[in-house]
C-alpha cells in the first residue's frame, strides 16, 4: 500500500515510516517541520534503503494536502500532525485547537475528495480522563481532560467518529498511545524535543549526556508502591509496528475501532531512572520535587484488544527502551543537526 503520513517527520511518524517501508509499503510524508527536521526523513531513507516522497506543507493547507493524495493514489492516511506539549496547550489553547482540529478536518475533507477511505489517528491515553479506573479499557467512555491538548484529542476522536457515521465506506482506527519512549535500535533516529523536554525519558537522557544538571522527580508522595507516579512505557518501535498492523487492518473494513497501544505494565519514575542507569552505565542525578499539576498517580493499558484483533503485542523490554534511548542520545547529544 501507499500510505500518507501527516506529521511523518516527527518522533513517532519517522519510526512508523521506517516500519512501513520495512513491511514493504510506500510512504509519502506531509510535514511543515514545525517540530521536526528533514534530517529525520533522510535517515529513515538511509536505514530503509528506499526513498520517501515528502511534501513540505502545512496539513491545514487543502491544496497541498490534496496534491499529496492525488499525485499518486494513496491507500491510507496516518494522522500524526499535531501540537503535543501539555503545558504549552494551557498557555496557548487557541493555537492547539486551531492546529489540531484544523489538520484533522482538512485531512478528512481531502480524503473525501481523493476517495481515500482508511485513516489511522494518533490519539492518547489522556482521553480516558481524570477519573477512569486502571487499567484503561477501550470500552470505557472518554472522560474529562485536564488540559486543552487532551481535549483536542478527545474532540478529534469525536470528529472522526462522526465522519465514519456519515460515510459508511470510511474506516477509522483510533490508536490510544500510552507513554512512547526509546528510539530505533540503530541510534540514527530518535526523540529530539525542542527546548526543555516535557517528558520523562528525554529528560533523563539529557541529564545522562550532560545537557542538563539534574532531573526533578515530580512528587514522591503518591499512593503508589514507591511514592512516584507509574506509567505504561512503550518502545517506539513496538508502537510503530502497531501502526503498520492498524493501517493494514483498516484497509479491509469500515466503521470505527479503538485500540490501546501500551505494554500493559506500569513502571514508576524511580524504576525508570534505575533501569536507565543500568542500561547506560551512567548515573542520573535527581531530586524529588513537588507534584506537577494535572499528573495522575498511575495508569496503564489493558492491551488485550490489540493483541486479539490486530495480532499486535509489544516485544521489547524496559531494558531495550532504555538502551535504545541512550544509544540515540549519546550518538546525537544535541539531537538532529540544526540548519
Ligand atoms: P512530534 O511533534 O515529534 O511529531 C508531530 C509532527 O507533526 C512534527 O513533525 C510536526 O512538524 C508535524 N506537524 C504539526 N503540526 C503540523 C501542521 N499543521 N502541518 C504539518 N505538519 C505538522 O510528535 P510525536 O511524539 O511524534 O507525536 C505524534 C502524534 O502522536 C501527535 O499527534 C501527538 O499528539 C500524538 N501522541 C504523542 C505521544 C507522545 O508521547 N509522543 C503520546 C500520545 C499521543
Ligand atoms: C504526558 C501528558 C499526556 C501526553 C503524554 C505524551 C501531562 C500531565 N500528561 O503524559 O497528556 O499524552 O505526556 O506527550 O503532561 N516526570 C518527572 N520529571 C520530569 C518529567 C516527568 O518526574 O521531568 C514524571 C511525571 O510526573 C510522570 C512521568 O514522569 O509521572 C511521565 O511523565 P511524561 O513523560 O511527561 O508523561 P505523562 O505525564 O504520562
Amino acid at each position: 500500500m501507499r500510505i500518507l503520513l501527516a506529521g511523518g517527520a516527527g518522533y513517532i511518524g519517522s519510526h512508523t515510516a521506517l516500519a512501513l517501508l520495512k513491511a514493504g509499503h510506500d510512504v509519502v510524508i506531509v510535514d511543515n517541520y514545525c517540530n521536526s527536521s528533514p534530517e529525520a526523513v533522510r535517515r529513515v531513507e538511509e536505514l530503509a534503503g528506499r526513498s520517501v516522497e515528502v511534501f513540505e506543507a502545512d496539513v491545514r493547507n487543502p491544496s497541498a494536502v490534496l496534491k499529496s493524495m492525488t499525485d499518486k493514489p494513496v491507500d491510507g492516511v496516518i494522522h500524526f500532525a499535531g501540537l503535543k506539549a501539555v503545558g504549552e496547550s494551557v498557555r496557548m489553547p487557541l493555537a492547539y485547537y486551531r492546529n489540531n482540529i484544523d489538520t484533522t478536518l482538512t485531512l478528512l475533507e481531502c480524503m473525501g475528495q481523493a476517495g481515500i477511505k482508511n485513516i489511522v489517528f494518533s490519539s492518547s491515553a489522556t482521553v480516558y480522563g481524570e477519573e477512569a479506573p486502571v487499567p484503561y479499557l477501550e470500552s470505557m467512555p472518554r472522560g474529562r481532560c485536564s488540559n486543552p491538548y487532551g481535549w483536542t484529542k478527545s474532540m478529534m476522536e469525536q470528529i472522526l467518529e462522526d465522519a465514519a457515521l456519515a460515510d459508511h465506506e470510511l474506516s477509522v482506527v483510533l490508536l490510544r498511545y500510552f507513554n512512547p519512549v526509546g528510539a530505533h535500535e540503530s541510534g540514527r533516529i530518535g526523540e529530539d524535543p525542542l527546548g526543555t523536554p516535557n517528558n520523562l525519558m528525554p529528560y533523563i537522557s539529557q541529564v545522562a549526556v550532560g545537557r542538563r544538571d539534574l532531573l526533578t522527580v515530580f512528587g514522591g508522595d503518591y499512593p503508589t508502591p514507591d511514592g512516584t507516579c507509574r506509567r505504561d512505557y512503550i518502545h517506539v518501535m513496538d508502537l510503530a509496528e502497531g501502526h503498520v498492523k492498524a493501517v493494514e487492518y483498516g484497509a479491509g473494513r469500515t466503521g470505527v475501532d479503538v485500540f490501546n497501544l501500551g505494554a500493559g505494565v506500569p513502571y514508576s519514575v524511580l524504576q525508570m531512572i534505575r533501569a536507565f542507569e543500568a542500561a547506560s552505565g551512567v548515573s542520573v542525578k535527581y531530586v524529588i520535587g513537588d507534584r506537577r499539576a494535572g499528573d495522575l498517580p498511575e495508569f496503564w493499558a489493558d492491551a488485550k484488544k490489540a493483541s486479539r484483533v490486530l495480532g499486535w503485542q509489544t516485544s521489547r523490554t524496559l531494558e531495550d527502551m532504555c538502551r535504545d534511548a541512550w544509544n540515540w542520545q549519546k550518538n546525537n547529544p544535541m539531537g538532529y543537526p540544526k540548519s
